[in-house]
């Protein structure tokens, strides 16, 4: 397939390699100076993970091709992935110029975290209908989620062609019912940093016990299964409606005692400070080589397993 890879900064370059890693022909673009050289050179830093997740027949470096012009990327694409700015005049401007060079059935898939599709939308006055948020999880080429979000004008045969794009990369792709900011992902970790900025805030834990909480308690178990099926299979054979049953009204009491504290120069000041504590005297690019090779090693592990795997829509 012909995939145009539109921006290539953090999210753009990690798209391109993936894509790229299962045999397709990538015609990247971008208009800031120097950025063929940083997306090629990102490319690169990435391929040992992808040749350890296993190359597909064709994956090649050499398949990547390069344009300033955002028009030229995506004249004769199959499928295009936006990755530019997350600011909403530059989706604008840029989706009415992709919206009016791709060809007429090719699906626009925009990365935004936040913008509705419905809003990007309306700066496509041809074929909004093939428009759609697809959004990855960072690095796209090593987290398998992706939220798929149609907006008002989007049609079904979008939804399905990338649903099958994504899954036939090895992704995992979530459609999302309704429009929200933040989709679904990033609305779960905005609840969960409420809470912790609040405990923070009112003294009752360190950022580094709390870092240590998460990372050393239920972490673990959501890296393997979401909140519901961890919550069922702590129930015992009566499962989540057991526990429901009886640990519902305590969690109740608890949501109305969960905090709802606000970004304050002095609560930033203490988280940055908290962090800075807690990383003292270690190498930030260690440990985020470390992460990247653990969380590759288990995202294998776990596709290997018949019951944490997953099914793919
Ligand atoms: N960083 C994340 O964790 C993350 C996660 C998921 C989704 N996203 C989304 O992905 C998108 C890109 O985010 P990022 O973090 O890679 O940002 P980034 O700043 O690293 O990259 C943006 C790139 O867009 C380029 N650009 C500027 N104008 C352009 C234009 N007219 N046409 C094409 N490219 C243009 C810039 O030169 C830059 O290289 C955003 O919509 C963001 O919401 C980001």
């Amino acid at each position: 397939m012909r995939v145009a890879v539109v921006g290539t900064g953090v999210i753009g370059a990690s798209w391109a390699a993936l894509f790229l890693a299962h045999g397709h022909d990538v015609i990247a673009t971008d208009p800031s100076p120097g950025a063929e050289e940083a997306l090629r050179t990102a490319v690169a830093a990435h391929w040992p993970a992808l040749e350890r997740a296993g190359l597909r027949s064709g994956a090649s470096q050499d398949r990547l091709s390069f344009t300033a012009a955002a028009g030229e990327a995506v004249r004769g694409a199959e499928f295009v992935q936006e990755n530019g700015p997350e600011r909403t005049e530059v989706k604008d401007a840029l989706f009415a110029l992709l919206d009016e060079a791709a060809p007429p059935r090719t699906v626009l898939a925009s990365s935004s975290s936040g913008i509705t599709p419905t809003r990007i939308q309306q700066a496509c006055g041809r074929h909004p209908e093939r428009v759609l948020v697809g959004h990855p999880f960072n690095p796209p080429h090593l987290i398998p989620l992706v939220e798929v979000v149609p907006g008002g004008a989007t049609d079904e045969a979008s939804v399905r062609a990338v649903m099958e794009v994504y899954s036939s990369l090895g992704r995992r792709p979530v459609r999302v019912r309704r429009e929200l900011p933040g989709h679904l992902a990033n609305r779960l970790q905005a609840a969960l940093w409420r809470e912790a900025y609040s405990l923070v805030a009112s003294g009752a834990a360190s950022v580094a016990d709390l870092d240590a909480v998460i990372a050393h308690g239920p972490g673990l178990r959501w890296a393997l299964l979401g909140p519901f099926v961890n919550q069922h299979l702590s129930g015992g054979p009566g499962g989540i409606a057991h526990i429901l049953e009886h640990l519902g009204p305590p969690t109740e009491d608890i949501w109305d005692d969960l905090g709802d504290p606000r970004l304050t120069p002095e609560l930033i000041r203490t988280i940055v400070t908290g962090v800075d504590d807690e990383l003292h005297g270690i190498d930030p690019a260690e440990l985020v080589a470390e992460r990247d090779e653990l969380l590759q090693l288990l995202i294998t592990a776990k596709a290997a397993t018949s019951t944490l795997r997953g099914s793919t829509p």
